[in-house]
């Protein structure tokens, strides 16, 4: 509900709101936090009639300083940055005065931007009248964030943007943040900052949106509640906290500043992307907010809070080696194991086995793949599952009849030689007729090969950009969007996976356009669980995309047991990337199980809400949905001697009884070394033949955990099994190697249950 009363503005989203004031033509930040009533506004306004030294006055009594302006331009001794720069006709001082304002029940669009969706909206409409500009202030009312931009009109001479960030200024200092860097196979690393006094920006200017950082971000106070602050945008993007000396803190964020400039004419108008800010008591609950607006406002309707399939996807299974044969045994493999959708990676197109050429030759590589993509998606379908392919759309190989017959499609600065990342260069997606060129040729493959899916990849980020002026990076994700609106029109039921060499566009514009995404190429379960634990504060597990894939890693040369490299990717939409024709028997049956285990918590899986229940040594993410919960727990290094690791278990009923069980893992005997010994009836070598041919058929079982106890015991914390501490190996010890894992599952008890598990 949006409100407003006496100068007041008041946001009200479930749990939150955003309470605002207009007074002499100036609109300050009153209240973000636990929700209020707007009458509350007159007693919470900052008393301003005593200012610090130095502070300077408008002619008609306005001051910057200590001010918390939605829309502050570094005038009348306001100390922190201003959200605005730009220039007209040689001047670049602007002053804006809000002129009139307007509710909308139902936000306007966005020009050109995804608009999410479910918001009503206010408006406040502010001019310039001596430079000629207009700047419309949006801020859209969503049940748990509030969304702005800005719309800024010119007049008469052209005005060129520099910078133009959504700005909110808090009254208080005491905020530390969480920044997520990211860099190939190694995104949403945590960066900890503490804001004392001076500016501390972030800029991701390579036109993917992860390049250097995910442009999710929050900050927390002493008292432990926390904002968080996500860009409805693909591109290039940055944002700035600044703690200034009479204890203000400002936070920005937008499009990045670097490589920008935007020239509007007379008459035309610029729109900034969407801020998103979300409130939080403490970070489960900002993570909360955060799911609930991205699974009800940001993904497609098609897909929204429905679940998606269990995916194999063949790329570490065999990269670009492959034939049909390999690709059929993979597919009847997949489906006995349970497997509902087969996915066809690079590699089935033009001459493509390696990576240095063929982007952009979408026809299919017959020698490959005789009957084309058709003849293997008939045959998956047969097989009863979904069938979906590879692209990189916006790519193009120099080494391509693509790139022959339209080298002037391919992005370039027009002086010096081009850059080339993957040996690959970027198609200029500004050009009409490219655009024309993708929409076509996905659409026509979409129906010509009876996709069910498609994997939308993007691998190398952009430089050596044509144009300063129109801003070309911003252009090239206005034309991405528009492409993909092209699509999504023509194809709404086609499931898109999201995908720029892992985890290099994972954003809420890409989640606009297709529902879930590829984190990262690392498939390593130790650092997917790092990732799965920063990424869950700003996105929901529905959009994450995880695969179980080799036991030694592609990435990391880490060996982690298929047991636990489910345990972690079950958190999201899980898929599987090995070689499923060599398994050995007993992974086969591991997979098969965990495949059901999975189905029956799918839902919970993919659209629970997070807590983050980690402890020293471990992290432990929970989904909880309703009356259930499933725990991903990730030892870190395994520790000698005793311990206990206490799990728990948050947002069940307190009076609740529940059932905690782990899911059942078995481990290799060869993991065992010669300790192996303890554990046989005859010796072993423990490198010998023998243990070799044991283990193909015989794996060493882990405990089994059943504790029945009230949500309130878990809430506070149930002891595990002890992990095993040097000394005996037997069935009730938890043995975790070297970052292990396992799965829990709680669940309510019935009466029987209950009962026969206390006679045991
Ligand atoms: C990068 C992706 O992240 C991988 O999953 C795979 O699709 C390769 N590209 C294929 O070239």
């Amino acid at each position: 509900m949006i409100e407003e009363k006496d100068g007041f503005f008041c946001l009200h989203g479930d749990s939150f709101c955003y309470l605002l004031c207009l007074e002499n033509g100036e609109l300050s930040l009153i209240h973000f936090g636990r929700d209020l009533p707007i009458e509350d506004g007159a007693a919470l306004k900052l008393d301003r009639s005593v200012l610090p030294g130095r502070a300077t006055l408008s002619p008609d009594g306005r001051t910057g300083a200590v001010t918390t302006s939605e829309f502050p331009l570094g005038r009348y001794g306001d100390k922190l940055s201003p959200c605005l720069q730009a220039e007209k006709g040689g001047k670049s001082s602007f002053d804006f005065l809000v002129r009139s304002h307007r509710i909308n029940e139902l936000a306007e669009p966005m020009d050109g931007y995804p608009t999410p969706k479910w918001a009503s909206e206010l408006v406040f409409e502010l001019a310039d009248e001596a430079m000629g500009v207009e700047v419309e202030l949006h801020y859209l009312l969503f049940k748990t964030a509030v969304g702005r931009y800005m719309r800024i009109v010119n007049h008469g001479e052209p005005l060129t943007v520099r910078k133009a960030l959504c700005s909110i200024t808090f009254p208080f200092v005491d905020f530390s943040g969480r920044f997520l860097s990211a860099s190939w196979a190694d995104e949403a690393r945590p960066s900890d900052v503490r804001f004392n006094c001076g500016c501390w920006s972030m800029d991701s200017s390579l036109g993917a949106s992860c390049e250097a950082f995910n442009p999710f971000f929050y900050l927390r106070r002493e008292n432990g509640e926390c904002y968080g602050f996500n860009l409805v945008y693909s591109g290039n993007h940055f944002a700035a906290v600044e703690a200034g000396k009479h204890g203000f803190t400002r936070v920005m964020n937008g499009i990045s500043p670097t490589a920008f400039a935007k020239t509007v004419s007379d008459g035309e108008a610029f729109t900034t992307p969407l801020s998103v800010l979300t409130y939080g008591e403490d970070l489960d609950c900002l993570s909360h907010a955060n799911s609930d607006f991205v699974n009800g406002c940001i993904i497609p309707e098609a897909f929204a809070n429905k679940v998606k399939p269990i995916t194999y996807n063949n790329w570490e299974a065999t990269y670009f080696k492959f034939t049909r044969q390999k690709i059929y045994a993979l597919a009847r493999k997949a489906k006995k194991l349970g497997i509902e959708l087969f996915v066809l990676d690079d590699g089935w197109f033009g001459s493509r086995d390696d990576d240095t050429k063929s982007l952009g030759d979408w026809k299919p590589n017959l020698k490959k793949l005789p009957g084309g993509p058709r003849k293997v998606s008939d045959y998956v379908h047969r097989l009863g599952m979904k069938f979906g392919l590879w692209f990189e759309p916006e790519m193009v190989n120099p080494d391509s009849d693509l790139y022959r017959a339209h080298p002037d499609w391919a992005l370039s600065d027009g002086v010096h030689e081009n850059s080339l990342g993957r040996n690959q260069l970027t198609l200029d997606l500004t050009k009409p007729e490219v655009q024309d060129f993708i929409v076509d040729t996905i659409v026509s493959a979409i129906k010509d090969y009876r996709l069910d899916y498609v994997k939308w990849d993007y691998n190398r980020s952009m430089d050596g950009f044509p144009r300063l002026e129109g801003n070309y990076c911003h252009e090239y994700v206005m034309s991405l969007y528009k492409v993909l609106s092209r699509i999504k029109q023509r194809c709404p039921d086609t499931l898109f996976e999201n995908c720029a060499s892992g985890g290099s566009r994972n954003d809420l514009g890409m989640y606009s356009f297709f529902p879930y995404g590829w984190l990262s190429d690392d498939t390593d379960s130790y650092e997917r669980a790092k990732m799965q634990r920063e990424l869950s504060v700003g996105y929901p597990f529905s959009v994450f995309s995880n695969h179980v894939s080799a036991k030694t890693s592609h990435q990391m040369f880490r060996y982690s047991s298929l047991g636990t490299k489910f345990d972690v990717a079950m958190l999201g939409c899980l898929g599987y990337e090995l070689d499923l024709s060599a398994l050995r028997k007993l992974d086969e049956r591991e997979i098969a199980s965990q495949i059901s285990f999975y189905k029956a918590h799918r839902e919970l899986a993919q659209l629970g809400r997070r807590y983050d229940v980690s402890g020293d040594g471990f992290i432990a993410v929970e989904s909880q949905l309703g009356d259930k919960a499933l725990v991903s727990f990730q030892a870190k290094e395994a520790t000698p001697n005793f311990h206990y690791d206490f799990l728990h278990v948050k947002g069940l009923r307190k009076e609740g009884r529940y059932i905690l069980k782990n899911r059942k893992e078995s481990f290799d005997l060869r993991r065992f070394g010669s300790m192996v010994n303890y554990v046989s009836p005859v010796r072993i070598k423990e490198d010998g033949a023998l243990i070799n041919l044991i283990s193909r058929h015989y794996e060493f079982p882990s405990e089994e955990t059943s504790l029945l106890c009230s949500g309130s015991a878990l809430d506070a914390g149930v002891p595990l099994p002890p992990a095993y501490c040097g000394s005996g190996i037997s069935k009730s010890s938890r043995i975790m190697f070297d970052f292990s894992a396992r799965a829990y599952s709680i669940e309510p008890c019935s009466e029987g249950e209950s009962k026969a598990k206390s006679k045991e």
